[in-house]
């Protein structure tokens, strides 16, 4: 099959657009003919190796070869425990160790796949999987956002991002949308009450406070952090640096504990479940899906290169043309 296969950490230069063996399915697995992926963030910092947790799978090489977490497609084959799922159901979903989706074909554990509701195209079910369940888990989960409270959600024009902004508009909030210049017409579109231009303005020093920030892009101090929440205001960190994480990790819920507030790492839990709950509201018209452009797979290099520069309004989508990838 053909694949976007990379050996060594890097720019989008060392990927590989090459014939690879087609994988099948171990007993508790289905065999994923890909129609459609979506790249996130974890990508980028999968093939440069930055943060450091990127490189948890292989320190000095890449642990997997081929990059893609999240995928729609049709199932080929299936392992031989395999219960639920059969060959030609349509099927959409996060895979377990975030990657191999940049391919025509992919194996995923049966339960991390869920049947793709009928309204969604591939193209728009491929961008759900990492992004729309970070937001819930963060929005819904962690947040419990109340109406009138005040969110503010840092990297709000990427993937989880324009999901997180939507449904905290959804459950109420006052929504503070922080990006670039470019994103901050789409996030005033998606509902934002307020934004601001990361690259020139510092959240955490312009006086307002916060009862709930979801951060996907955490490079601060946790005194930073704590500065701009509320007493009784919660923090998640959802992605960074390795050294906020840290602080995070050892400080987080001691510096704000006087005024009640937290300082804490949102772990995402993937599963089918907040997954299918948030393409029900695509479903209801109450979110929509952001896709900036798609690429076809040859073209994964030009689509993170795409990524790295800073351009991506909400995600980009990758489409698979079987037989046609020469
Ligand atoms: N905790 C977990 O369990 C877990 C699980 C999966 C993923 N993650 C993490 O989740 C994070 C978010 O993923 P995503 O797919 O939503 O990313 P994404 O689509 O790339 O969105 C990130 C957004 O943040 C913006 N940004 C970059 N630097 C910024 C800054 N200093 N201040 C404010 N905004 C900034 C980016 O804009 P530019 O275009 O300007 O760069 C982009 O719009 C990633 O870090 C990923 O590793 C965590």
């Amino acid at each position: 099959m053909k694949a976007i296969v990379y050996s060594k950490y890097g720019p989008p230069d060392v990927l590989e657009f090459k014939d690879v063996e087609q994988p099948s399915p171990k007993d508790n697995e289905v065999l994923i003919k890909v129609q459609a992926a979506s790249v996130s963030l974890s990508d980028w910092e999968g093939l440069v190796g930055k943060p450091l947790y990127a490189r948890i799978r292989g320190l000095f090489k890449p642990g997997n070869r081929i990059l893609g977490s999240d995928v729609a497609g049709i199932v080929e084959a299936v392992g031989g425990n395999v219960r639920q799922l059969q060959p030609g159901d349509e099927v959409f979903g996060l895979i377990p160790n975030y990657s191999g989706g940049f391919a025509e074909y992919v194996c995923a554990s049966e339960n991390s796949m869920a049947l793709k509701p009928a309204g969604l195209t591939f193209e728009e079910a491929a961008v759900f999987p990492q992004a729309a369940v970070i937001a819930l888990q963060g929005i819904r989960d962690k947040g419990q956002i109340q109406p009138g409270q005040k969110v503010l959600i840092n990297g709000a024009g990427g993937g989880a991002g324009t999901f997180a902004v939507q449904l905290a508009k959804l459950y109420g909030a006052e929504v503070t949308g922080v990006d670039n210049s470019r994103k901050l017409d789409m996030l005033r579109a998606l509902g934002a009450d307020h934004v601001i231009d990361y690259t020139q303005e510092d959240f955490t020093k312009n006086g307002q406070r916060y009862d709930f920030i979801l951060d996907l892009v955490g490079y601060r101090s946790v005194f930073a952090y704590k500065r701009a929440l509320n007493s009784n205001g919660n923090y998640y960190m959802v992605g960074g640096s390795v050294a906020t994480m840290f602080q995070v990790l050892l400080l987080g819920s001691r510096v704000g504990k006087a005024e009640g507030q937290n300082i804490r790492m949102l772990m995402v839990q993937p599963n089918t479940k907040d997954l299918l709950f948030m393409t029900g509201l695509y479903e209801a018209r109450k979110i929509v899906p952001v896709i900036d452009r798609s690429f076809p797979l040859r073209e994964v290099p030009e689509a993170l290169r795409y990524l790295g520069e800073g351009h991506v309004n909400g995600k980009i989508v990758i489409t698979v043309e079987h037989g046609n990838n020469n």
